[in-house]
């Protein structure tokens, strides 16, 4: 695990969507080069890219067909190599998405597979003669029949999408072969999709939920990681981090804690799951504040008692914009994002930074399916459609809960494709790139961008966000999250308002240590009065340092 690991922020990149260097409709490896000056000045650590690999692109490269070549949409193994060496020249490390959940059915392996029952890389998948009632992740069973053989494979996402066959030791040794070639290329970390889901239940038995009970966090997956440690992690220094679906606490410790050798650090999604109503992602609402605050103080006390490390995040290529979902995307979109990032980047944990959040970029409002590109968003439309609900009801799911919001092209500057592309790209751009862009964003010092940076440099200066513990002052405020980090050195106060209403607040006695100083070390308003007594504006955000007054 490399040794600055605690004050790191990562980048998250989807290059479809970040910058096209060859000026197409997607973006490509070379865009990414133009944009490092901009990321070295923005003081992140490291760049985790999705998937580039050729694919068929059924799922944006999340159905890798060949996980040793770069899909030529997105430019050469040079390029690639360019990228390496220019992000080092900057001090910044390139991380890897690796996808071997599942392949996709174009890959090698799957080809071979369907030669027949008795092939050697038939076993690198799951076949079954009759399916269970598992369900796919992106709707219907998660199986799916072939004809030739008369057995049917298992997909947990897209029918392109098969899973592969852990228990096979010659699988997990191919797998481990190809990682081996990334990290001899000199990335600097990996980001493992959906980790927690490779080790299934062997019984395959069935429950009356989607069966995820039988393959989440599944029997094997802990031994599968330490073996992925030994053969490819040990002696390197590598920052991992495992997407973990519908996880629990003690399994992420358990990935995370240095002692096990499995990865450094999770990302899971319980916080983004407070808008579900009943557990339902395609529904309308309205998200559960005190709910929120409930789930991030658990894992920042569960984990860090526990020895775990969190990977912390509001926004990824899977989830809407995080300033139309829990700040204000109209009025207060400036503030409430500098608010959110605060919140956010006073907790323990590795920051993530998703492209495009730090200029406050919202979900674009899609009006018509037809805008739409995800396969996700596009079954669950028709899926809408077939509960009763008629297209404009529909369309008001799809567009507060599609993963497309995320993925429309990222805005450098006013120009007839903000600056992305000069050709019309491959998913329309939000309209409001005229006055949300990087370039307009560097040019404000006041702007959201300036806000992020100095949040990224707090995080190397000040010890006490890597170790500090945490505490909740206000779990059950309707609109107040109020958390301090202490360590034995220094103590952070942060007071988040997450609303539009004016609000007081009077921090409590004995919260400061006796005879400690103060400093307000960054706000989203003009400082206020000195006390310890706030009259708080919309979506106010203040962040406090404390320290011992040092003996004459
Ligand atoms: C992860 C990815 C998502 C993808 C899925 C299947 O959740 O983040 O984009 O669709 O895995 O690979």
């Amino acid at each position: 695990m490399p040794e600055n690991m605690k004050q790191a922020v990562v980048y998250q990149i989807y290059p479809k969507s970040f910058s096209s260097h060859r000026q197409q409709a997607t973006g490509d490896l070379l865009g990414v080069v133009d944009r490092l000056d901009y990321l070295a000045w923005l003081g992140v650590d490291y760049l985790w890219l999705t998937p580039f690999y050729c694919s068929p692109q059924k799922d944006n490269g999340y159905d890798v067909s060949d996980y040793y070549r770069i899909d030529p949409a997105y430019g050469s193994m040079a390029d690639f190599e360019l990228l390496l060496a220019e992000a080092r020249q900057r001090g910044i490390g390139i991380m890897l998405d690796i996808v071997v959940n599942h392949t996709s059915t174009e890959h090698a392996w799957f080809r071979q597979a369907l030669k027949g029952r008795d092939n050697f890389y038939r076993d690198f998948y799951i076949w079954r003669d009759q399916p269970n009632n598992w369900q796919s992740k992106f709707g219907g069973s998660a199986w799916a029949f072939e004809p030739e053989s008369g057995q049917y494979y298992l997909h947990l996402f897209d029918q392109t999408q098969a899973d592969l066959n852990w228990e096979n030791p010659q699988l997990r040794q191919a797998v481990f072969e190809m990682m081996r070639f990334w990290a001899d290329k000199g990335v600097a970390g990996f980001r493992l999709d959906v980790i927690n889901l490779i080790s299934k239940d062997p019984a395959f038995s069935e429950d009356d939920s989607d069966g995820r009970h039988f393959y989440t966090d599944g029997p094997r997956v802990h031994e599968y990681l330490q073996q992925m440690h030994r053969e490819v992690f040990a002696g390197r220094e590598l920052l991992t981090v495992g997407e973990m679906s519908s996880t629990s606490l003690a399994h992420c410790i358990d990935y995370s804690h240095p002692e096990r050798r499995e990865l450094s650090m999770t990302f899971n999604f319980h916080h983004l799951k407070v808008d579900y109503p009943q557990g339902q992602k395609w529904q309308l609402g309205r998200f559960d504040f005190v709910g929120l605050k409930r789930i991030l103080s658990d894992w920042q006390q569960g984990m860090h008692a526990g020895g775990g490390w969190n990977a912390l995040f509001w926004c990824n290529h899977d989830q809407p914009r995080v300033v139309s979902r829990f700040g204000d995307e109209g009025q207060y979109r400036q503030v409430s994002a500098k608010m959110l990032a605060t919140a956010l980047h006073g907790l323990q944990g590795t920051p993530y930074l998703y492209q495009g959040e730090e200029i406050a970029m919202a979900n674009p409002a899609f009006q018509h399916i037809e805008e739409l590109r995800d396969v996700e968003s596009l079954n669950a439309y028709q899926q809408l459609l077939a509960s009763g609900l008629d297209r404009a009801q529909a369309m008001a799911v799809i567009r507060q809960k599609s993963r497309d919001n995320s993925r429309t092209p990222m805005q450098w500057d006013n120009s007839r494709f903000a600056g992305f592309s000069q050709t019309q790209p491959w998913l329309r751009l939000a309209d409001d790139a005229g006055h949300i862009n990087v370039a307009a964003a560097l040019a404000d010092p006041d702007s959201v961008l300036h806000h992020y940076r100095r949040l990224i440099a707090l995080r190397k200066q000040y010890p006490v966000l890597a170790d500090g513990d945490y505490r909740c002052l206000t779990p059950e405020h309707p609109s107040l999250w109020v958390y301090t980090r202490r360590s034995a050195a220094e103590m952070l106060l942060v007071i988040s308002h997450f609303g539009a209403e004016a609000q007081s607040y009077r921090l409590p006695e004995g919260v400061i240590p006796e005879g400690w100083q103060a400093e307000l070390l960054l706000s989203n308003y003009p400082a206020p009065p000195a006390g310890w007594q706030w009259q708080l504006r919309p979506w106010h955000s203040l962040l406090y340092r404390f320290y011992p007054v040092t003996p004459p």
